[in-house]
């Protein structure tokens, strides 16, 4: 008997060691001391012994089932421990990785010119006024000499909304705005969307334009001139050849257009300015007495020039971009090199 429960300690003790997880220990507990375990199946029997024998076995089976209680404590906190370290080592994080990068935008280059043109004009002492996309036909044709009807209006191909508005086709009507509540002396420059119906490789039917204009007594075409000679080379570096050639505005007289020697072949002659050496930069005049009637200024009191050009060519010019698609595609690939 005695033997037996030495050999059933053993077993049971080996049993707990061998146990991998807190379930498979609880297993083993049943099997030992549960209501059919093996332990539990000698205490029955004892009331088969003899009245010598019974305190004996009775003071061995409370021996062993002690040792057995303190063996499997010991071992339900070894797993438990082991538990809790696995637990920690799966959710470890390290904390001298490096941290996950977020992406910087960059300004379009567009943004880019215009804010350097409005830079170069603001160190002159120009202003910067806005007007609406959608524009009324008196600001954007009428008040600029333009009337209905006039061949004029075909220089632009015009987007219209209803009779009396269209989206505007220049940011001239800026200058009607402006003048319509400021008093001269004004000096002013307009960065702004502009509309026209056309689209092919080097037009899109929505592009950017830059007004600049000046009113003041006594203002002379050489102050146009150096004016606008002072921001070429101020934007493209100094050194490029500048002409004036005499062309046609409704809203200007005399009116001009400004080419500069191509900065891409320096004159040479190359496929971005046709061969000719020179590129358009900006159209530009006297402001036309017409338009200071239809603000009310007086003409015999004040003089001033106007002028506008195209960022997007600038945009082209100034980055060696040769197709104006790239600036509306919106592909990152393009734009984060800006
Ligand atoms: N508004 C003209 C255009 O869109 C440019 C211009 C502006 C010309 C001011 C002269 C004076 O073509």
């Amino acid at each position: 008997m005695k033997e037996r429960l030495q050999q059933l300690q053993q077993d049971a003790l080996s049993a707990l060691q061998q146990a991998e997880d807190l379930k498979a220990l609880q297993d083993v507990r049943v099997e030992i001391l549960g209501k059919k375990g093996s332990l539990t199946e000698v205490m029955k029997g004892m009331r088969d012994l003899s009245a010598e024998e019974r305190p004996v076995v009775g003071s061995l089976v409370n021996t062993l089932k002690k040792e057995f209680e303190e063996s499997f404590a010991a071992r339900q906190l070894a797993l438990q421990q082991q538990d809790i370290a696995a637990k920690l080592a799966s959710e470890k994080i390290d904390v001298t990785l490096p941290g996950r990068q977020t992406a910087t935008g960059s300004l379009h280059p567009v943004t880019l010119v215009s804010d350097e043109v409005v830079d170069i004009f603001n160190r002159l002492g120009f202003a910067v006024a806005q007007g609406p996309e959608i524009e009324q036909d008196f600001y954007n044709f009428e008040a600029l000499n333009i009337p209905k009807d006039h061949p004029a209006r075909d220089m632009q191909d015009t987007f219209y909304i209803g009779d009396e508005r269209v989206l505007r086709t220049h940011t001239s009507p800026v200058q009607i705005r402006t003048m319509l509540e400021q008093q001269p002396p004004v000096r002013i420059i307009a960065p702004g969307t502009v509309y026209r119906r056309d689209s092919d490789l080097t037009h899109s039917p929505m592009f950017h334009q830059i007004e600049g204009f000046l009113v003041d007594e006594q203002v002379t075409f050489a102050d146009l001139k150096g004016t606008l000679v002072h921001f070429l080379n101020e934007f493209f570096g100094s050194g490029h050849k500048i002409r004036f050639r005499p062309s046609f505005f409704p809203f200007t007289e005399p009116s001009a257009e400004v080419d500069i020697e191509c900065v891409i072949c320096n004159g040479e002659g190359c496929r971005v300015c046709g061969k000719t050496g020179w590129l358009e930069i900006l159209g530009c005049g006297m402001i036309d007495p017409e338009v200071f009637a239809s603000v009310n200024y007086d003409a015999e009191k004040f003089n001033g020039f106007a002028f506008g050009m195209g960022l997007e060519r600038l945009a082209m010019l100034k980055y060696g971009v040769n197709d104006l698609r790239l600036f509306f595609e919106n592909d990152l690939r393009f734009l984060k090199q800006f």
